[in-house]
């Protein structure tokens, strides 16, 4: 007999949204543009494949879970200059693991982080609603009890876990954070981010931060959980941080980023990894290793979304509910309802979007049902050709 908590999976947004759709046509004059999908379409540098030549021979070795000391030495020197860290509190090899992309990482922290039993009671998973579906699964899989924390206008799209139930809070044993968030493009101040850690050790759970996002923004770098340790105690307790190369590289193919964070998590992850698999091969670490060296093509890679929010705000900017989002490449329009405006712009427009519905918990009125995404991804002029014709179908 197969784990019943499969059954409590539900389907993946793409596949509700393909559901939605099925009956639906596109206009046949116009190509269809896929907005629908965060897959980002920039280019990628070409040392990519020059490096995956390179190390080809390493296609025949077992990798190690922990990766090359190369790659958590390039990710170490990242990070600190990223959040101008104090030079000695990443230590690479104690405190940094290579990941097969996030994707596998948010999932299987889950597996890490939640016990039979907190408090003698079902452990909780704390979840931002609208989230990245992943969360939600691995809580379910883990055997916990998923927790959506509305992320509204009211809270800055940001989760306020204060604000529950006494009982479900004390039970927690993973929270999820998103900075810059997925939909919505909030971004965690840096007092903010501090709460949230204050609060996971205050209760003692493990906080997870999913920060795949974070090199791209239009105004000031977004802030990070691990600035946030260094510039409050120093202390990396209870804290894990998630990277990726998929946004801030444009290469979501190959499937590499990375975990930090306090020291005996990190170890527990690595000896978890072991079992599960998931180490990344030889040449995508060499590959990884030199993106992570490499600031030119992040730079040019956010100019290129700077733009297109820059071309999203002349072509939809009057919307009532536009807002540019502080980081991220997606679009959060409040439409009314997001299910109807999808059906009516795939069919209209030939454009697809993802109902704010299938981002956010079943049942009773969800956060996100009254909102579609938009992902930024494509190259600039495919981006101003969907947005246009999105502008003359968009209704409030
Ligand atoms: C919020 C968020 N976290 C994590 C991921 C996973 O990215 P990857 O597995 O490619 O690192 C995505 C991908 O869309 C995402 O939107």
């Amino acid at each position: 007999m197969i784990n019943d908590r499969l059954a409590l999976l539900r389907d993946y947004p793409f596949r509700r949204l393909n559901g939605l759709l099925k009956d639906v046509e596109p206009p046949r004059d116009v190509e269809p543009l896929v907005m629908s999908i965060g897959e980002p379409q920039h280019p990628y540098p070409d040392f990519v494949t020059e490096q995956l030549t390179k190390h080809a021979g390493l296609w025949s070795k077992y990798p190690p879970t922990n990766g090359t000391s190369e790659f958590r030495t390039a990710v170490k020197d990242w990070i600190t200059r990223r959040y101008s860290l104090p030079p000695d509190i990443i230590e690479a090899d104690r405190h940094v693991l290579p990941v097969a992309g996030t994707r596998e990482a948010l999932f299987a922290v889950a597996l890490l982080a939640v016990p039979t039993t907190k408090q003698r009671m079902r452990p909780t998973v704390l979840i931002p609603d609208p989230f990245y579906q992943i969360y939600s699964g691995a809580a379910i899989m883990a055997g916990a009890e998923p927790v959506y924390v509305p992320t509204t206008e009211e809270t800055g799209f940001l989760p306020d876990f204060l604000a529950l139930p006494a009982d479900q809070l004390e039970r927690a044993a993973l929270a999820y954070l998103c900075s810059p968030s997925n939909p919505q493009g909030a971004v965690a101040s840096l007092n903010q981010l501090k709460a949230y850690v204050r609060l996971a050790r205050d209760l003692d759970f493990i906080l997870a931060t999913d920060e795949c996002y974070c090199e791209i923004y239009c105004g000031a770098p977004p802030p990070g959980i691990i600035e946030a340790c260094a510039t409050d105690d120093g202390h990396l307790r209870n804290v894990i941080a998630f990277h990726s190369l998929s946004k801030r590289s444009n290469v979501p193919g190959l499937r590499s980023g990375f975990v930090v964070g306090d020291s005996d998590l990190i170890m527990d992850f690595a000896r978890l990894r072991q079992y599960t698999g998931g180490a990344s091969p030889g040449p995508i670490l060499a590959a990884a290793t030199s993106l992570w060296k490499d600031e030119a093509h992040v730079k040019a890679n956010r100019a290129l979304y700077r733009d297109k929010f820059s071309d999203a705000e002349k072509i939809i900017g009057s919307h009532p509910h536009f807002y540019r989002p502080d980081g991220g490449f997606y679009l959060w329009l409040k439409v009314g309802d997001g299910e109807e405006t999808a059906r009516r712009l795939w069919a209209s427009a030939g454009v697809k979007v993802m109902p704010g519905a299938y981002l956010s918990r079943e049942g009773g009125n969800p956060p996100g049902a009254a909102y579609i995404r938009l992902a930024l991804v494509h190259d600039r002029s495919k981006t101003t050709e969907a947005l246009t014709r999105l502008a003359t179908h968009i209704q409030e």
